[in-house]
């Protein structure tokens, strides 16, 4: 028995099948949390239920398959955990794509397609988790990305849908005071996940020279941060120095961010 900070609380985690969602999983099972785990594959739902519970085979793992961009999907399968478990402690806003390339490439599908799941699909689970987390007086976090402050070439499908979040997340920082509900935001720099893998076949090279002195983190290290700053109440959430600074450098010297930025891009193409 453990006597953690979530020992016995209700956690839902969108795009907990996977990647970041699912090593966040693997450290609430740790401290003994009742887990829900969504997305929308329910064969990859079973492998990582079974993996979550060999981390604590104590501990009840529900699935639910249904697609966070669905909004009836999506507010069935919060209030099926709500009513089922009487409450809802934590939701975990994680589930996200991405595809990459440049704006004049990308179709209008594919603009729709991303914006309806990063952030409709936030905006859907989180309303309806919110009588369930006020009544709890619970946490609401969301999964942004450095991408949710930085603004970069082949990212115009991705980055607007995390700035979305970032958004979402500051105003409802407030409201969320009013009804007792603590707001957080992680910020994860690359990863090393099945979507860092896909958007790396699409990623542009000058991307590539502006991020190649970034260290990519695994999941498992993300998740730690994460969890740790889900449980000091921290609002904003960094994995590392360089995330932080990179906001930083951008908002105190815009020109400067700017010109840098530039000079790596056209010297990576000088290179190609
Ligand atoms: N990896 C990175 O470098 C990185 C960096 C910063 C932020 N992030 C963010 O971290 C989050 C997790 O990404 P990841 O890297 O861990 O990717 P991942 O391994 O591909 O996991 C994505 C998860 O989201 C689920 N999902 C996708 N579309 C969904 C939908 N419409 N409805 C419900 N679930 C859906 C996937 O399951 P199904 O496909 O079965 O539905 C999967 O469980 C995303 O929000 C991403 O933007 C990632």
């Amino acid at each position: 028995m453990s006597n953690s900070f979530y020992h016995n609380k209700v956690v839902v985690i969108t795009g907990g099948s996977s990647g970041i969602g699912l090593a966040v999983a693997k450290e609430f099972a740790r401290r003994y949390a009742r887990i829900t785990i969504i997305s929308r594959d329910i064969e990859k739902l079973k492998v990582a239920q079974s993996a979550i519970q060999k981390i604590n085979g104590e501990i009840v793992v529900d699935i639910i398959a249904a697609d966070v961009s669905l909004k009836e999907q999506i507010t069935a399968a919060i209030d099926a955990v709500g009513i089922k478990s009487g409450t809802i402690d934590v939701l975990i806003n994680c589930a996200g794509i991405a595809a990459h390339g440049r704006f004049a490439d990308l179709t209008n599908e594919q603009f729709e397609k991303t914006l309806q799941v990063n952030y409709m699909g936030v905006v859907y689970a989180s309303k309806a988790a919110w009588k369930y987390l006020k009544a709890a007086k619970g946490q609401l976090s969301f999964v942004s990305s450095v991408a949710g402050y930085l603004g970069l070439i082949g990212y115009s499908n991705y980055a607007p849908t995390k700035f979305a979040i970032t958004g979402l997340a500051e105003c409802l920082f407030y409201e969320g005071k009013d009804d007792n509900i603590r707001v957080s935001i992680i910020y994860p720099p690359d990863t090393d996940t099945p979507l860092l893998h896909n958007e790396r076949q699409n990623t542009l090279p000058e991307c590539l020279a502006l991020s190649k002195n970034i260290e990519v983190k695994t999941p498992e290290e993300v998740a730690m941060i994460y969890i740790r700053g889900l449980q000091k109440n921290r609002f904003e959430i960094y994995c590392d120095f360089n995330s932080r600074l990179i906001r930083s450098f951008k908002n105190n010297l815009p020109k400067v961010f700017a010109l840098a930025t530039d000079m790596v891009i056209k010297k990576s193409r000088k290179s190609l």
